[in-house]
């Protein structure tokens, strides 16, 4: 459908998203933007729902209102000094928006101003939501405050540099990683670096767990599924000649799907106790469980794929592969149908991974993800 006035929430857009930027604040103390989102949602007499603050959740009714569809932004920064020369670059030391989040806020209060000025059949629900980048997930904290209750299908974009500009992808499934970490302790006997055979050396222990934990990856998961374990830390031992009493382990488990997440977790207790036991120590892991597997509903995800074909253009689909970063979307979509979605924005003005001190949006491709969720509720 043709959108008059795409030019203009556009432009307000990118100044909105300027300002954010200016003044970032970390995953669940976004207080002054959501001053700035209420702010702007009460100047369009939009309604706000008594969720947050810091998250902000307004409703929009349809004409028909038979169906209600949620919109989701993410709005927190994170922890990182950001670098280069951009006119707009945080006036915050050490705290940047080096995702994203952003863009993906300023986008979501056009849709807002856009509703509030065009009428659609279904209710629509904007979630502006704190907290994605940490746990406790804001997304679950919404959900558990009941944000997903009356609502029929939910989705939610990012603005992706690892996707070529002009193209908008997702999966019809498995899409994110679940994130999920670990810390094992080993307790050995501890003595004179010269007499280990008078000692249990956990340091060896642990070198022969960090070894092991890869044939889970090898030999245990299926090969056409996708896992990952990184041991990112390794603390034991004080000096030279003194085999130490412990030792300690902590990492990261990634999976596309809860079974792949089960058989690692499974498999590294077992791996951790037998061998800590073939070696006379004792192993314990403690597990901290983060974000699950983000997974679209295939029925919601080829929604999305007709409605890019149709109103783009059939060579603006990508199916993307799955990545194996996290995104706490996923909880929506484990209570909801619905899909995340992939707006590239990879390319000359965009070259910097996600989380990287120089990372930029591509503020070109703000009108096709403004465009995109008009369409989103449009059609639904
Ligand atoms: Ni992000």
């Amino acid at each position: 459908m043709e959108i008059t006035n795409l030019e203009s929430l556009t432009k307000r857009a990118i100044d909105d998203r300027r300002y954010l930027h200016q003044y970032p604040e970390l995953s669940g103390q976004e207080f002054e933007t959501s001053k700035f989102i209420r702010k702007r949602l009460m100047e369009l007499n939009i309604d706000i729902l008594s969720f947050g603050p810091p998250s902000v959740v307004a409703l929009i009714k349809g004409s028909k209102g038979l169906k209600t569809i949620a919109l989701r932004a993410d709005i927190d920064a994170l922890p990182i000094i950001e670098e280069g020369e951009k006119p707009y670059i945080s006036k915050k030391t050490g705290i940047a928006h080096m995702c994203g989040h952003d863009g993906h806020t300023a986008i979501l209060l056009a849709i807002a101003e856009w509703l509030s000025k065009n009428e659609v059949e279904a209710n629509v629900v904007l979630i502006f939501q704190s907290a994605e980048e940490i746990t406790p997930s804001g997304a679950d904290l919404l959900i558990k405050q009941g944000v997903l209750e009356g609502i029929d299908a939910i989705f939610g974009i990012h603005l992706w540099q690892g996707l070529e500009k002009g193209k908008i992808g997702l999966t019809h499934g498995p899409m994110m990683a679940s994130i999920d970490d670990f810390e094992i302790d080993i307790k050995g006997f501890g003595g004179h670096g010269s007499m280990p055979h008078e000692t249990i050396d956990p340091i060896y222990i642990a070198s022969n767990l960090i070894q092991a934990f890869q044939s889970i990856i090898s030999r245990n998961i299926n090969p056409i599924e996708a896992g990952v374990i990184t041991v990112g830390n390794v603390q034991a031992g004080t000096t030279y000649n003194i085999i130490p009493d412990s030792a300690r382990l902590i990492g990261t488990i990634r999976a596309l799907t809860p079974q792949t997440v089960d058989i690692i977790q499974t498999k590294m207790v077992k791996l951790t106790e037998g061998i800590c036991q073939a070696f006379g120590a004792k192993g314990k892991v403690r597990f901290i469980v983060g974000t699950p597997p983000l997974i679209n509903d295939p029925n919601e995800s080829r929604f999305v794929e007709n409605i890019v074909c149709q109103e783009f253009g059939q060579e603006v689909f990508e199916l993307v592969n799955p990545v194996m970063g996290g995104e706490d979307f996923s909880y929506y979509l484990q209570k909801k149908p619905g899909a995340f979605i992939f707006v590239g924005m990879g390319g000359e003005k965009s070259q910097y991974p996600h989380h990287h001190p120089k990372f930029d949006l591509d503020e070109d491709v703000f009108p096709d993800a403004i465009k995109l969720f008009i369409e989103l509720v449009n059609h639904y």
